[in-house]
């Protein structure tokens, strides 16, 4: 890596993700013996000793930090990240908001809009990175519908909707730490569900 800035949040990244497993693997393995590299497309996967970890791993870096989040669970895909609140109106983002969101924009008093304008973009990244996808996909096709209160440190859901396929059954939760912003988004795969039939007599 040439540039120290991506090094720097590559690093990051790393670290948040080595710590995170650490805790959650049994056998509480060593930070050396845990590899994080990247799927073709840009998406994090963990090898422990050589060895593919299954479930899903998600990690996000901005400015002096790093997020990750992972689940066991087969049929949950997860999305993480985080973003900065920088101060003035982040007009940038007027092109990959909603409609809707661009309206819920308008209506909050200023104080408040450049933390969900920020918000809204760290949600469309976390569940395009629950997909896999990142930002081949339109970012509008995900929209937050309601603006959002969150209490510092403690995660709380949001509303939100996605004409994304393989996104019917998505959970997002947000909160705030200081200036910055933390999003999570969860996919269940309506593949992996599996019906067990009883067979048996029931009383009438
Ligand atoms: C994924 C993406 C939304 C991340 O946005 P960002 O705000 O720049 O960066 P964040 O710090 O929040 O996240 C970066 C991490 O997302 C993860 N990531 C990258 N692509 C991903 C994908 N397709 N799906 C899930 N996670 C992905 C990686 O772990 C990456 O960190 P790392 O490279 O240090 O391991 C964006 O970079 C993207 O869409 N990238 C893929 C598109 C692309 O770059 N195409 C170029 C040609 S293929």
């Amino acid at each position: 890596m040439r540039f120290p800035r991506r090094r720097h949040a590559w690093l990051l990244g790393r670290r948040a993700a080595k710590a995170l497993l650490r805790q959650v693997i049994p056998g509480q393995p060593d930070p050396a013996e845990i590899q994080i590299e990247n799927e073709p497309g840009g998406a994090p996967f963990a090898s422990i000793s050589g060895q593919r970890l299954a479930g899903c791993l998600t990690i996000s870096h901005r400015a002096n930090f790093g997020l990750a989040a992972y689940t066991a669970h087969p049929a949950m895909q997860i999305g993480a990240d985080l973003e900065l609140v920088e101060p003035g109106s982040p007009d940038f983002l007027n092109d990959y908001l909603s409609p809707v969101e661009l309206e819920i924009a308008a209506r909050l008093p200023e104080s408040e809009r450049s933390r969900w304008m920020f918000l809204a973009w760290s949600a469309k990244e976390a569940v395009l990175k629950a997909l896999r996808i990142g930002l081949r996909a339109d970012t509008r096709s995900v929209e937050l519908l309601a603006p959002a209160a969150a209490q510092p440190g403690q995660w709380t859901p949001l509303c939100a909707r996605t004409s994304l396929p393989g996104a019917q059954d998505l959970r997002l939760w947000w909160q705030t730490r200081d200036n910055l912003v933390l999003t999570l988004a969860v996919i269940q795969s309506m593949d992996a569900l599996q019906f067990h039939g009883l067979d048996a007599d029931l009383p009438a």
